[in-house]
C-alpha cells in the first residue's frame, strides 16, 4: 500500500518525538564520520587564511558580548523535511591547538575581541557539535565573577551560561546574597557543550583554558568563585577535590600574573542532587559577600 506524504511526515514527527522523549537531543549522522581524517584539512584552514564562516553559524553567533540571542528552534520540525546535518571538520585536540589557543587568547585586548577570537577558533573539536559559543552572561564590570564547567543542552541552545535548572538555582542563591545577573559576571571553563554532556577530556580543557584565563584577566573581578570540581581543578590547578577545596580562600593566578581571591564552592547541579549540602554553599556565598563588602 502506498504511503502518502502526509502519513510519511506524521510518521517522521512521531519518530522524532519518540527520540526526544528518550533523551536523544543531538542530531548526528547516519554514517560514522572520521573526524581524525578531516583534521588535516582543519589544521590547514587554521594555519592559512580564515575560512569564511558558514552563514547559518554567523547568524547564530553574531551580536554583542552578553547579548541574549534568540533560542534556536527545536529540532522537531513542524512540516519541514528532516535534513541530515552537514558534516563538519573537527580539529584533533592536541598540544598545537592548545598553544594556538594560548597565543590567540593573549592577543585579545578586550572581552569583545576575545569573544570574536573564540567564534573564529577552529582548534577545539567540541565546537563541531555545539550549536553556539557560550561566552558569558551578566555584567563584565561586576566585582564578582562565577565560573562553571561547561554548557549543557539549554545553555547550548541559548548561547548563555547557566540558563537551565542549575542556573535557576544559581539565580536563587545569588538573590539570597542580594545579587542578580546584572551584578555578577558568569562564564564557563569550556565554552562549547560537550556532546551528550560528557566530561570534557583533559586536552579539551587544556585547549579551552587560555580563553577563560584571559576572560578573567580582562573582566578583572575583585573576587572569583569556581563552581564545582572541574572548574576548581582547572582554574586553581589542583588535584584536590571540591569537598576539601570549598569554603576556603584561594588565589587564582593567570599566566599574566593577575591574582584574584577565589572561593571554590559546590556546583548548583550537585546541590540539586544533594540539597542537604546547600547550607555549605550558602556559607561560601556569605563569605564572598562579606569579603566584597570589606573590599568596597
Ligand atoms: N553547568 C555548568 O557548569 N555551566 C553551565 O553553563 C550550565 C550548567
Amino acid at each position: 500500500m502506498a504511503v502518502s506524504s502526509t502519513e510519511h511526515s506524521a510518521g517522521l514527527r512521531e519518530l522524532l518525538a519518540f527520540y526526544a522523549e528518550a533523551g536523544v537531543d543531538e542530531a548526528l549522522l547516519d554514517e560514522p564520520a572520521d573526524r581524525f581524517a578531516e583534521s588535516a584539512e582543519a589544521k590547514n584552514r587554521q594555519a592559512g587564511a580564515a575560512r569564511p564562516m558558514d552563514p547559518a553559524r554567523r547568524e547564530e553567533t553574531s551580536g554583542k558580548a552578553g547579548e541574549v540571542r534568540a533560542p534556536r528552534k527545536s529540532f522537531l520540525p513542524d512540516s519541514q523535511p528532516v535534513a541530515a546535518p552537514r558534516p563538519q571538520a573537527a580539529a584533533v585536540p592536541d598540544g598545537a591547538q592548545a598553544a594556538l589557543a594560548r597565543e590567540l587568547a593573549r592577543s585579545a585586548a578586550s572581552l569583545e575581541e576575545l569573544r570574536q577570537i573564540m567564534l573564529d577558533f577552529e582548534g577545539c573539536n567540541l565546537k563541531a557539535t555545539a550549536k553556539n559559543l557560550v561566552f558569558a552572561d551578566g555584567n563584565p564590570e561586576a566585582d564578582l565573577m562565577l565560573v562553571g564547567e561547561a554548557p549543557g543542552r539549554d545553555e547550548d541552545l541559548e548561547g548563555l551560561p547557566f540558563v537551565g535548572r542549575s542556573g535557576q538555582l544559581l539565580d536563587r542563591i545569588l538573590a539570597a546574597i542580594g545579587r542578580d545577573r546584572k551584578s555578577v559576571y558568569i562564564a564557563n571553563v569550556i565554552p562549547w557543550r560537550p556532546p551528550g554532556n560528557r566530561d570534557p577530556s583533559p586536552m579539551e580543557t587544556e585547549i579551552c583554558r587560555p580563553f577563560i584565563e584571559r576572560q578573567i584577566e580582562l573582566a578583572a573581578p575583585k573576587v572569583l568563585m569556581t563552581l564545582g570540581n572541574p572548574s576548581t581543578k582547572a582554574l586553581l590547578r589542583t588535584q584536590e577535590g571540591i569537598t576539601k577545596m570549598r569554603g576556603k580562600w584561594r588565589e587564582h593566578v593567570t599566566d599574566g600574573d593577575v591574582r584574584t581571591p577565589t572561593m571554590p564552592t559546590l556546583h548548583p547541579a550537585y546541590l540539586l542532587r544533594t540539597p542537604a549540602h546547600k547550607r555549605l554553599a550558602w556559607r561560601d556565598f556569605l563569605e564572598v559577600r562579606a569579603r566584597l563588602a570589606a573590599l568596597s
